[in-house]
């Protein structure tokens, strides 16, 4: 490990060898909501084994069906690869899921893809380094229907080596944007950007909904902005 904060907060002691090798076509998600089920499907597609554990387990059957190994414990989802991928509501789920079997975190590399606040994040990372496991942070700026699109983008923070040993496999998803060791940082740039989002989208539907308190019709006023 030659760059990694969290290496230089255990003083340099190496949680197992994550960013050595490992299977490179085998991997667990964790949280099949829609995003996390189009992630499974990726990984299927481009001939992963894919092991699945989700609090409702019902909604791994259909991915069964496609190839997807279901774990019948998050304790079986952990010990079946290294590279286990969180897809969840937000960070306390992680914790929900992952607090009782913390002693099997030792050498994993948890990659969270949910959403949340920097400072949870990084919380997050802290944890999860107390525990021996290696963090990375993702937000995913797609819908589950671009999963599989390298034209998508996931912003991506937190150990630079670890990041590099997984890169491929995560570009099975979508294509990455690595924004530095600080942990917090992809969901940041995550933050701002669905800040912009969520602010344009709003503004629209107010307009929409000015326009037609006037009696202008959507036909007549998008042309105005759709441009913009
Ligand atoms: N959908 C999108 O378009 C989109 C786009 C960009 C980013 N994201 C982000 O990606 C993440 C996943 O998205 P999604 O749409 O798949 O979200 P979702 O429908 O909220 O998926 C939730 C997943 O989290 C699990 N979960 C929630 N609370 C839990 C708890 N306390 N304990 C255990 N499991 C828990 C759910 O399990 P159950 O099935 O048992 O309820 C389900 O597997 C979110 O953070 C979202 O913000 C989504």
């Amino acid at each position: 490990m030659n760059s990694s904060n969290q290496s230089e907060k255990t003083n340099n002691e190496s949680f197992g060898d994550a960013n050595a090798g490992g299977n490179r076509s085998s991997v667990t998600v964790i949280g099949l909501g829609p995003m996390g089920k189009a992630m499974v499907s990726a990984f299927l597609n481009r001939g992963y084994k894919v092991t699945v554990w989700n609090r409702t387990s019902e909604k791994a059957d259909e991915l069964m069906t496609k190839g997807a190994i279901k774990a019948s414990s998050v304790n079986e989802a952990l010990a079946s690869n290294e590279l286990v991928i969180l897809s969840l509501t937000d960070y306390d789920a992680m914790y929900a899921i992952l607090e009782s079997v913390s002693e099997r975190l030792y050498g994993k590399v948890i990659v969270n893809l949910s959403s949340d606040t920097p400072e949870k994040v990084r919380e997050a990372a802290k944890w999860l380094t107390e525990r021996r496991a290696w963090h990375l942070t993702g937000g995913v700026l797609a819908s589950p229907s671009e999963i599989g699109n390298m034209e998508s983008i996931t912003l991506y923070s937190g150990p630079i080596d670890i990041f590099e040993a997984h890169r491929e496999t995560l570009e099975v998803l979508t294509g990455t944007d690595y924004k530095g060791e600080d942990p917090g940082l992809a969901m940041l740039y995550y933050q701002i950007q669905i800040d912009v989002f969520w602010t344009a989208m709003l503004s629209y539907l107010h307009a929409f909904a000015v326009a037609r308190a006037y009696g202008i019709t959507g036909e007549q006023f998008l042309p105005y902005v759709s441009e913009i």
